[in-house]
């Protein structure tokens, strides 16, 4: 069978950590979109490792798959492959040939973008990712089954290379170097091409996963990033260029819908909400310069708003694993939430970081939206078909421009104290403390999807385990 992780707000919920947990049951742990975008760490016998490729699965031992629906960067992928042999890891990575690959002009032209798009910028991270997925759609990708064939390769380069050189050099009026050399280019990708099959590392995504279910094998499917940076279901334009939703899944490894949909979707919920990147967030809690709009560097510090959002910050680690930067923060939005629910058709919740909110004296939740009367701009002709002024509004809306204009209505709840969290979840779902369970049960309540585990710490051992997907 399978089990899908998916993330249900804006990526770094913690899905690494579920999937390490639920991982132990599972023989092949396959990725289904995104590429070196996603950070992760993985903590293991002691060892910590920063991944943002390979699947975390693989220094388990795990068979790890970075599926059809993944973009490729061949480079990041050699490099931490290397370094887990280099700590005397095997780890069994397997790419579908049907996944693009992202060329060093895909990360110069990401670069060069973002910098033009000035108030549209996602904030990305710079590693590719959209410039691939447009090559993708666009028909001019280059694939990893085309690494292995040179004659093909060098097709493939000879007809885009010169596009790009012209769009970074005439449009954008920037200087090129190598990352738009056909021959650099066809040399170095002809090398990973080579390295690829000598590993026999390239697989027909659907077809070997299909074998292993067949085989009686457990698969997991994992989403990076979140729901609302889904390319369809997300904030866009401040989204990701791939579907992190559970329909990607199946689009993005060549398994059927019936297959994915007869397994187990599991939504990653983290107990607040942080953000990387730019965009709207109602519930957000102060600011970070560059990426929270219209923020205000002399108002930003100071504020008691300010503190618990640094607070929050600190003590839930809240930098990012791939760029370092700081990441905004807020309370839970339940708006947001139900949005993913039925998107994704979660079957079950993995609720993260309720330790890092433990202490506080009450614990603020965004119910639900109304619109902000103040801001009824040109919004206000573009949501009748959603809600009308002064109508709670319990789902996101379809437009982020409609999304901006939203206030969170919050609602309150009395907060838990610092544990022994270690030994809460070895004691289990009871042993959590009263008011963190009420929070807890509300949002399943809310999202009418049992909890299947909780999150009290960052460790391996820090979870609370209600329910086996596996088993
Ligand atoms: P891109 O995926 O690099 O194109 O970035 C697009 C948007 O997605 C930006 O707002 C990024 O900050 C965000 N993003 C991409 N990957 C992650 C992730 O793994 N965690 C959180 N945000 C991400
Ligand atoms: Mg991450």
């Amino acid at each position: 069978m399978t089990v899908t992780i998916v993330g249900s707000q804006l990526g770094d919920e913690g899905k690494g950590g579920v999937v390490d947990l639920y991982g132990d049951a599972a023989d092949v742990v396959a990725r289904y979109q995104g590429g070196d975008n996603a950070g992760h760490t993985v903590v293991h016998d002691g060892e910590k490792y920063k991944l943002s490729l390979v699947p975390s699965g693989a220094v388990r031992g795990k068979v790890g798959v970075l599926g059809n629906g993944c973009v490729v960067n061949p480079e990041t992928l050699f490099d931490e492959i290397d370094t887990l042999r280099e700590r005397d890891l095997e780890p069994d990575v397997r790419v579908a040939e049907r996944a693009h690959v992202i060329l060093p002009y895909h990360r110069a032209l990401d670069g060069i973008e973002e910098a033009e798009k000035e108030e549209l910028a996602a904030g990305t991270t710079k590693r590719g990712i959209g410039p691939t997925y447009e090559d993708k759609a666009g028909r001019r990708g280059v694939r990893v089954g085309d690494l292995l064939d040179p004659e093909i390769l060098r097709e493939r380069l000879e007809y885009v290379v010169p596009q790009k050189k012209a769009l970074a050099e005439e449009v954008f009026d920037k200087e090129t170097g190598e990352a738009f050399d056909i021959d650099y280019l066809y040399d170095t990708y002809r090398e990973y091409g080579e390295r690829l099959a000598e590993e026999d590392m390239t697989v027909d995504c659907g077809t070997f996963l299909q074998d292993r279910i067949d085989d009686g094998d457990n698969v997991m499917l994992e989403g990076a990033q979140g729901t609302s940076l889904d390319i369809d279901h997300g904030v866009y334009p401040y989204v990701t260029s791939s579907n992190p939703t559970a329909g990607g899944a199946t689009v993005g490894t060549g398994l059927g819908p019936t297959v994915v949909g007869g397994g187990e979707v599991i939504g990653i919920v983290k107990a607040y909400l942080s953000r990387v990147g730019t965009g709207p967030l109602p519930t957000e809690l102060g600011g970070v310069e560059d990426q929270t709009p219209d923020y205000d560097e002399e108002v930003g510090g100071g504020t008691d708003e300010e503190e618990l959002a640094t607070y929050i910050r600190d003590e839930g680690g809240e930098y990012g694993t791939v760029t370092g930067r700081p990441r905004r923060v807020g309370w839970l939005d339940m708006p947001m939430l139900r949005h993913a629910a039925r998107a994704n058709g979660f079957t079950g919740l993995a609720i993260n970081h309720i330790d890092v909110l433990a202490g506080l004296d009450e614990v603020e939740v965004g119910h639900s939206y109304e619109f902000d009367t103040a801001e009824q701009s040109s919004a206000s002709n573009q949501n009748s078909s959603n809600s009308d002024d002064g109508d709670e509004i319990f789902t996101m809306p379809p437009t982020t421009e409609q999304w901006g204009r939203c206030e969170a209505t919050f609602r309150s709840f009395d907060g838990w104290p610092e544990v022994d969290w270690a030994e809460v979840a070895s004691e289990g779902y009871e042993a959590i403390p009263e008011n963190a369970r009420t929070y807890l049960e509300y949002i399943s309540d809310e999202l009418d999807t049992p909890i299947y585990a909780v999150g009290v710490g960052p460790g391996r051992g820090e979870t609370v385990v209600v329910e086996n997907p596996y088993e």
